[in-house]
């Protein structure tokens, strides 16, 4: 069975193809992404509505070039994340999924982003047994409890500002850095000192933990910190390196992440952690996490990059195994829900 897959809840416009066998296996036939990211790039950030007119632009031909690579002129299902995300862009790629499968007159599934963000874990490797998820990127910064794919998840904790990439985009922005942040920070940090500075490691005290933020993130204070800290400088006269900076940040940010995943994977018994999103490519994160999760005795999974990142195969690939299990296809009427609770794998069926 050949199901489909659109992806349009931020900066990524992602159709993906795959097969699914009777045994439940997935293999991977197509997987196209076109991103605005650059539109967004003199904003230092992403901008909705310039999201949403990119998705718009970008449908038809990515559609088409899926189709082409996956050699499929008409799959047998369609699904699209209809929510978590942006507003926008998320009703231009759902709207989009429900016109090719009324016309191809085919069901479609109205799937969650998130959910698909776990559900890349299986094409890699042994099914995803129960796991915590650090979905870590431009939008989410979440904490979740996996009991497997394509079931609801349980959120533990997500951040009360700013996302781990949001985080990285600001600091590179007020360091002159350009847009993404991440992978410039990312290469200068490995020439600096993480301990040059002592930047602040948010919601880690003990009465954080008691006003009940134990597996949540903070990163606006952390922003702060950096923006302050340059600006001494600057009125003392002082010059920075902007490495040592860099390396602080990025210690301070990958500690607080990894600690805190961690934390979680023993407080639920999850035996997995699963890394998600495009912070998973940060080298010090990968680093830690590595270190941290073999002193707890935990296995770490990170899926490769391009599966890390918003794609159209996660939302094939959970749609497809909510179908192995036979769960039914989503009303076309089904709206899409910026803020979509994690519980809730397939809305509207
Ligand atoms: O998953 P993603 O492509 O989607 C959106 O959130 O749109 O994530 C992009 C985010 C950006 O904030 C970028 O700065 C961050 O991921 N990022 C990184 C690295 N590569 C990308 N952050 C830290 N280290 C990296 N190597
Ligand atoms: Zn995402």
């Amino acid at each position: 069975m050949i199901v489909l897959g659109v992806e349009s809840s931020c900066d990524e416009t992602g159709v993906g193809v795959v097969d699914l066998a009777a045994d439940g296996t997935v293999t991977i036939l197509a997987d196209k992404v076109a991103s605005s990211m650059q539109e967004h790039a003199r904003f230092g950030g992403v901008v909705p509505e310039i999201a949403s007119r990119a998705h718009l632009e970008q449908m038809g031909p990515v559609m088409r070039a899926a189709l082409a690579e996956a050699g499929v002129a008409r799959p047998d299902a369609v699904a699209a994340t209809v929510g978590p995300g942006l507003a926008g862009a998320l009703l231009v790629g759902a709207s989009a999924a429900k016109a090719y499968a009324a016309a191809w007159d085919v069901p479609f599934y109205g799937v969650n982003h998130l959910g698909g963000h776990v559900a890349v874990a299986n094409l890699e490797g042994d099914p995803l047994p129960h796991s915590v998820a650090l979905l870590v990127s431009g939008g989410h910064t979440q904490l979740l409890e996996v009991e497997a794919v394509g079931r609801p998840m349980r959120e533990l904790g997500s951040t009360l500002d700013d996302a781990a990439g949001e985080a990285y985009d600001k600091v590179a922005r007020l360091l002159g850095l350009g847009y993404p942040g991440g992978p410039v920070i990312d290469r200068l940090a490995r020439l600096g000192d993480p301990a040059a500075v002592a930047f602040p490691r948010g919601l880690t005290k003990r009465v954080d933990e008691e006003r009940g933020h134990r597996h949540d993130f903070s990163f606006s204070g952390l922003k702060t910190a950096v923006a302050r800290y340059v600006e001494a400088a600057e009125r003392e006269g002082r010059v920075i390196s902007v490495e040592d900076v860099c390396a602080s940040f990025q210690e301070a940010v990958c500690d607080v992440l990894t600690l805190k995943a961690v934390r979680a994977c023993q407080d639920t018994g999850a035996g997995v952690l699963l890394l998600g999103g495009g912070v998973a490519a940060n080298s010090r994160l990968r680093e830690l996490a590595q270190e941290r999760c073999a002193a707890a005795g935990i296995e770490l999974r990170v899926p490769r990059f391009s599966l890390c990142t918003d794609n159209g195969v996660m939302i094939a690939a959970l749609a497809a195994q909510l179908i192995h299990e036979g769960a039914g296809p989503s009303e076309l009427t089904v709206g899409t829900d910026p803020s979509l609770e994690v519980e809730i794998p397939l809305v509207g069926a």
